[in-house]
């Protein structure tokens, strides 16, 4: 049976999509069965919407406390039935009240190589910095910002003085791969967690691609755990 998650959002979107993406080709197998927003102008509940994948927006800013509001995303999220939960753009800070309701349930996408640059802006804050790489990574979601057990990163080429649009470009390219991948893992049930080290297990079919060094359309980036066949 297809794990039913939830997708949080709050922006484009597009994290989202490169997640409906793969679902429609039959590499990832989840089922998708809502897509959240806190923000009513959020491309990506058109996304959702195209897709015939029911949405919900709950702004935050109806809500007296992040208690309250954590409180009722779960309530509408436990009604779906969900099981876990990817935040792909979900710029709100989340409560032990959400944590609580899916324990190692939930896993963020952040573009940065963390722990460096976490917060919101990750980009922009390692395009300041001046950094020569940064990259994205997909993490559990614990009690503090950015900050959980770590499943995957990426690292991505930046050039001091560049736009930081360009470093998020190249960034989000990357996102849509290792995001969607390690959905697929915790789907798989393979993703086990001992303190701060992520352990993945063997997939049931040995996959014949692998590399951890990857040309990236016009860039090389490094991938670890290396993505595996459809990534
Ligand atoms: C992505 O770059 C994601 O990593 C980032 O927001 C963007 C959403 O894009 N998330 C954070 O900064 C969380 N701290 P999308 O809406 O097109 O997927």
């Amino acid at each position: 049976m297809s794990l039913p998650i939830a997708v949080l959002i709050s922006g484009g979107g597009s994290n989202l999509q490169a997640l409906i993406d793969k679902v429609e080709d039959g590499t990832l197998d989840v089922d998708i069965r809502m897509v959240l927003s806190n923000r009513a102008s959020a491309h990506g509940l058109e996304r959702a919407k195209k897709h015939s994948i029911p949405t919900c927006t709950l702004s935050h800013k109806d809500f007296s406390s992040r208690e309250e509001f954590d409180g009722e995303m779960v309530r509408v999220l436990k009604e779906t039935g969900v099981e876990a939960i990817v935040l792909a753009g979900f710029m709100r800070i989340i409560t032990p009240v959400f944590l609580g309701a899916f324990p190692g349930k939930i896993i963020n996408i952040h573009p940065a190589l963390l722990p460096s640059f976490a917060g919101a802006g990750g980009q922009a804050d390692a395009a300041e910095y001046g950094v020569q790489i940064s990259g994205c990574t997909v993490h559990f979601v614990d009690e503090k910002m950015d900050h959980g057990a770590i499943i995957i990163q990426a690292a991505v080429p930046a050039t001091p003085g560049e736009e930081v649009q360009e470093l998020a470009k190249r960034i989000l390219q990357v996102e849509h791969r290792i995001l969607p991948q390690a959905t697929k893992w915790l789907a798989e049930g393979r993703l086990s967690v001992e303190g701060r080290f992520v352990k993945l297990a063997a997939a049931k079919v040995v996959s014949s691609s692998g590399s951890r060094f990857e040309a990236n359309n016009d860039f090389i980036c490094l991938i670890n755990p290396p993505l595996e066949e459809g990534f």
